[in-house]
């Protein structure tokens, strides 16, 4: 069977490029070329692809979004993906290695570079396909441990990290995913750049991390806190800030902001601070609604599921009070997207993986 390369890039003209010159160098490869990330994403729900070269740079969405979109699919754990950027490398490579890019290739594209780098990972590809199938006979639990070995390119740290926190608390994957997506969303509508929004999309759901530092018998108490267990549980956003701060990585950095700004007030009242207005950092401005918007709008162990209508008007009541009113008049302007959002990562449809979940009969209010 031959191997097939995916090809995504808005210009038209650079797919046919690329295939072109694939065809000329590699015997015996397939392409399969698109020019919408949207189109290739709903290409991948069928098939898989050994290789995907993907530009950094698209309107409907950047390359980065649609590797962590195709990424969430398991079958695509074990496929390479090339990014083709035509800035500086080292400005995307941060948050392009943690949403699983394998590979960069810089624009303008050098053919023999790019044939020759697809050759070695198609190799590797048909390499990594042999074992896992091997594995795979192996059967049971003794498969899924290698087989997780040698599918894992690389580690993925904030993956790990927000899975581990969430091992404890009763949130569910669906509500990560719908939260980052719409934090996301809100980003792009007020202006932000790609790059930033991107890094969003990745450290939002980092946002209750420091839960894990909140002993069992106060987060996984049934009813209501008394005041001294919640003021403990408040401390879930320091403690957060403390696992995620100074360290190298701008993404863990950003991540750390919001872990300690998600709660804050636009009008003062929140947690842990105090904070106010534009002194709150961004991020924990934005997180802020995508978070209680989620929490309102889907079921939890404590409460029924909000109306969306409703939950649009709590958020408008809140405008300016709750919420930086940019980011309400953001993410309300983009309803038709956030109902996107809100079905494609719904928890019946990714399932309710919250370990605890069944466990836990209460929540703190907004995740
Ligand atoms: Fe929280
Ligand atoms: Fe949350």
């Amino acid at each position: 069977m031959p191997q097939t390369i995916l090809l995504l890039d808005d210009e038209p003209d650079n797919t046919t490029l690329m295939e072109q010159t694939l065809h000329r160098k590699l015997d015996g490869v397939a392409t399969v070329s698109f020019n919408s990330p949207r189109a290739a994403l709903s290409w991948c729900t069928d098939n898989e692809p050994d290789l995907c070269l993907i530009d950094y740079r698209m309107p409907e969405m950047s390359g980065i979004e649609f590797m962590v979109r195709a990424r969430q699919n398991p079958r695509f754990q074990g496929i390479p993906m090339v990014m083709i950027t035509g800035m500086d490398p080292e400005d995307v490579r941060p948050a392009a290695l943690v949403s699983g890019a394998t590979e960069f290739l810089s624009k303008p594209i050098n053919p023999a570079e790019m044939a020759s780098r697809c050759r070695n990972l198609l190799v590797l590809r048909q390499s990594l396909r042999e074992q896992r199938d091997q594995v795979q006979r192996l059967g049971g639990e003794v498969s899924e441990a290698v087989h997780g070995i040698a599918l894992r390119g690389q580690e993925v740290i904030i993956n790990r990290l927000v899975r581990f926190s969430r091992a404890r608390d009763e949130e569910t994957g669906g509500h990560m995913h719908r939260m980052a997506f719409l934090s996301e969303l809100i980003a792009r509508e007020i202006g932000e750049n790609r790059e930033y929004c991107d890094m969003l999309l990745l450290a939002a759901p980092m946002h209750d991390i420091g839960k894990v530092g909140i002993p069992d018998r106060i987060l996984l108490k049934p009813g209501r806190l008394d005041s001294a267990d919640w003021e403990i549980m408040k401390t879930h956003t320091t403690i957060g800030y403390d696992v995620l701060k100074e360290s190298d990585s701008s993404l863990l950095n950003l991540g750390a902001e919001i872990a300690r700004s998600h709660h804050e007030k636009f009008n003062g009242f929140g947690y842990p601070r105090g904070l106010s207005g534009e002194s709150i950092p961004l991020a924990g401005r934005i997180v802020a609604v995508a978070d209680v918007f989620d929490a309102l709008v889907n079921e939890r162990p404590y409460k029924q599921a909000w109306q969306p209508g409703d939950a649009f008007d709590f958020l408008r009541r809140e405008r300016a009070k709750h919420f930086d009113p940019q980011c309400v008049d953001a993410l309300l302007k983009r309803i038709p997207e956030v109902m996107d959002i809100e079905h494609e990562f719904s928890d019946a449809r990714t399932g309710k993986v919250g370990v605890v979940t069944q466990l836990s009969r209460r929540g703190a209010s907004g995740g």
